[in-house]
């Protein structure tokens, strides 16, 4: 397999940095962060300009029954893509790179090809993939799960945000409910440049992560009902305090992965409490806990944990809690062939590269076990994400972005499906 470039090709930064700028309009929050939620206004207005940007490099663009764009540079033989891919849907605090990044370095790697007249043996395909934030409609990586035909497409459709809107009426209503039957498209192989999201790369002063695969995801919602009364007059112990029970809850999750301690994290994310008056206790609380881990048993073991405390919760304080699963994703492996690439290319270019895992969820783990897939990380300055003051410089996304495309360039000339 050729590990250097054989066109010399590099991505055009500053080409890069505009679309990223660009796109970060779309939805942009004063102090420069983004919120582009899920097919909000925002979202559909950066489709608009992303299938528009796909149209204009010449690509041949889909768009499914789940809103996944799907933009396709032909090669010289009808094979399989190498299909790059990530999401533009952000969380509601969100940054100019998480996701966005990953899309658009595909796009620049197509017009590096458009303008050196490089065509490849094997089509390319650059995909942006509906909600793989989950902040509005859970779960997360819901296009790239129908995509691959683990998440069914009518549950999708269904889901409903805080508000009761589902995910199909909300793709009809912003116009990408589109006629593409997901998973139309069966890659050769799957790549995602992504900023780490984490501190683990700027703290090693590396510039490039081959990441080696993706920790398991739990996530649930609690609904604890409780009875509302007056907060100076009702004794403490004839209380059934919804928000004191989501406390403890919070509380416990913390503790939870003090106990197993290593790579166990726990976050309570939302806590509302009803009716959420200084004087009144609350009757109703809806809380999330958010348990990752890269090791499936002690995953299970955390879930194992926060059912009994809220068994335990629920009893003590003499509230009815009823739980609802938002998203299970076992830890992902990736392939060792696409990893071995990723960082034989970042070394042959001189880059600092290190194996690492991913701490958060990406569309790349729905590929995984289906073809090969790699992913390569860039850092994250302060190691800050899901946040507007997420910060990747220019010259460490070019770096990644390089090494991207020479990976792709790699497996766009094989003949055979082989990693
Ligand atoms: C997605 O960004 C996640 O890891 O929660
Ligand atoms: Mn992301
Ligand atoms: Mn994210």
């Amino acid at each position: 397999m050729t590990l250097t470039n054989p066109h010399n090709l590099r991505i055009d930064i500053d080409g890069l940095m505009a679309r990223l700028m660009q796109l970060g309009q779309d939805g942009a929050l004063e102090g420069g962060g983004v919120c582009r939620l899920a097919l909000s206004d925002a979202d559909k207005a950066g489709r608009d300009r992303v299938t528009g940007w796909m149209r204009a490099l010449g690509l041949e663009v889909s768009i499914d029954h789940i809103g996944n764009m799907i933009g396709v540079r032909a090669g010289q033989e009808n094979l399989a893509p190498v299909m790059i891919g990530s999401h533009i849907d952000t969380v509601a605090t969100g940054g100019l790179y998480d996701g966005n990044l990953g899309v658009l370095a595909g796009l620049e790697i197509i017009a590096a090809l458009n303008a050196a007249g490089v065509q490849t043996r094997r089509p390319i395909a650059v995909a942006a993939f509906t909600n793989e934030e989950g902040a509005r409609f859970a779960p997360d990586m819901m296009g790239s799960a129908v995509d691959r035909g683990s998440l069914e497409i009518g549950a999708a459709l269904a889901a409903a945000d805080a508000d009761g809107l589902t995910v199909g009426e909300e793709l009809a209503r912003i116009g990408y409910r589109g006629p593409a039957e997901p998973g139309h498209i069966t890659p050769h192989c799957f790549f995602e440049l992504h900023v780490e999201q984490g501190p683990v790369l700027e703290e090693a002063g590396f510039e490039i992560g081959a990441v080696t695969g993706v920790q398991g995801i739990s996530w649930m919602e609690y609904v604890i009902e409780g009875v509302s009364n007056h907060a100076g007059t009702t004794p403490m112990r004839l209380r059934r305090d919804a928000g004191h029970a989501a406390a403890v809850i919070a509380v416990e999750a913390r503790q939870i992965a003090a106990k197993l301690g290593g790579d166990q994290v726990a976050t309570v994310g939302v806590c509302a409490l009803d009716p959420g008056l200084v004087n009144v206790i609350a009757r109703r609380a809806r809380i999330t806990v958010d348990l990752r881990n890269t090791d499936e048993a002690l995953l299970r073991r955390a879930e194992a944990m926060m059912a009994e405390v809220v068994r335990e919760t629920a009893a003590r304080e003499q509230v009815t809690i009823t739980g609802r699963r938002l998203a299970r994703f076992e830890p992902v492996a990736f392939d060792p062939g696409m990893i071995g690439l990723v960082h034989d290319i970042a070394a042959a270019d001189g880059r600092k590269v290190m194996r690492m895992p991913s701490g958060a969820g990406h569309d790349a783990q729905m590929f995984a076990p289906h073809c090969p897939t790699g992913m390569v990380f860039v850092p994250s300055k302060g190691g800050i994400s899901h946040n507007i003051r997420e910060h990747t410089d220019p010259e460490q996304l070019q770096a990644g972005a390089d090494v991207l495309m020479q990976a792709v360039l790699a497996k766009a000339e094989e003949t055979e499906a082989r990693s």
